[in-house]
C-alpha cells in the first residue's frame, strides 16, 4: 500500500507540491524514458539564477548506465545504499565554482538547489517521484564522473515511479509510512505573518 503523504496545509497549494515527497520505495523495473528525462532536466535548465550565471551543472545516469551501480556501491553512504540501487535513474547536481574571471561564485549553491527544486516538482508533474541524496561520498562522484576540479558535486537526486512501502523491512519501512511533518508558518516566520 502506499502511505497518503499529501501535505496538510494552512492554505491551499498546487496539487504537485502538496502531493510531493520522497519515497524510498521505488518500482525496481521502471527505465524512465527519453522524454520524461528531457522534461526533468530541462525544468533545471530554465531555473533562474543570479546574474543568469546558471552554474548548476547535471548528471543524468539512467538504471541501464553502469554508472548507476558505480555512484549507487562508491558515491552514496550507508543507509542511502540500501534503497537507491532501485531508482530509475539519478540525477547528480553539481555547480561551477570560479566564474571564468577566477572569481569565486559565491551564490552558486543558491542557485543550484533552485535548478533541483524545480526538477523535483517537474518530476512529480510526470507522475514520478524524488529523493535527494545529500549523503555520497564527493570525492568518489568527482572520479566517477571524471570532473575537474572546477566542479562541485551538491547532491544526487534519485529518481524513479513509486512502488509500494512494503517493499522496504525494518526502519526503511516505518519511515516510509511515517507522516511528514514540517515546523509550523509561525515557527519560521521571521515578519509580517500573513
Ligand atoms: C539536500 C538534501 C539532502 C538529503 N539527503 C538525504 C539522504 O542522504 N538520505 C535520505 O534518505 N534522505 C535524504 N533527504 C531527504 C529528506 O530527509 C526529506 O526531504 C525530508 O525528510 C522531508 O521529507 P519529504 O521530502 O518527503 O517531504 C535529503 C533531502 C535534501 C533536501
Amino acid at each position: 500500500m502506499q502511505p497518503n503523504k499529501i501535505a496538510v496545509t494552512a492554505a491551499p497549494i498546487a496539487p504537485v507540491l502538496a502531493e510531493r515527497w520522497s519515497p524510498r520505495s521505488f518500482n525496481r523495473d521502471y527505465i524512465l524514458s527519453q522524454d520524461e528525462a528531457l522534461s526533468i532536466l530541462e525544468a533545471g535548465r530554465w531555473a533562474p539564477s543570479s546574474n543568469n550565471i546558471q552554474p548548476w551543472r547535471f548528471a543524468y545516469i539512467s538504471k541501464t548506465d553502469p554508472l548507476h551501480k558505480e555512484i549507487c556501491e562508491k558515491g552514496l553512504t550507508g543507509f542511502n545504499q540500501a534503497w537507491a540501487p532501485d531508482a530509475s535513474a539519478l540525477i547528480v547536481v553539481a555547480s561551477i565554482i570560479n566564474l571564468p574571471d577566477g572569481r569565486e561564485h559565491t551564490g552558486r549553491k543558491y542557485d543550484a538547489g533552485l535548478a533541483a527544486s524545480l526538477m523535483l516538482v517537474q518530476a512529480q508533474e510526470l507522475g514520478l517521484h524524488t529523493h535527494h541524496i545529500g549523503g555520497i561520498v564527493r570525492d568518489e562522484i568527482v572520479k566517477t564522473l571524471k570532473l575537474d576540479e572546477n566542479h562541485e558535486v551538491l547532491v544526487v537526486i534519485a529518481v524513479g515511479k513509486i512502488a509500494p512501502a512494503e517493499q522496504l523491512e525494518g526502519p526503511a519501512y516505518e519511515r516510509e509510512i511515517a507522516p511528514r511533518v514540517r515546523h509550523t508558518l509561525d515557527e519560521i516566520m521571521l515578519h509580517g505573518k500573513p
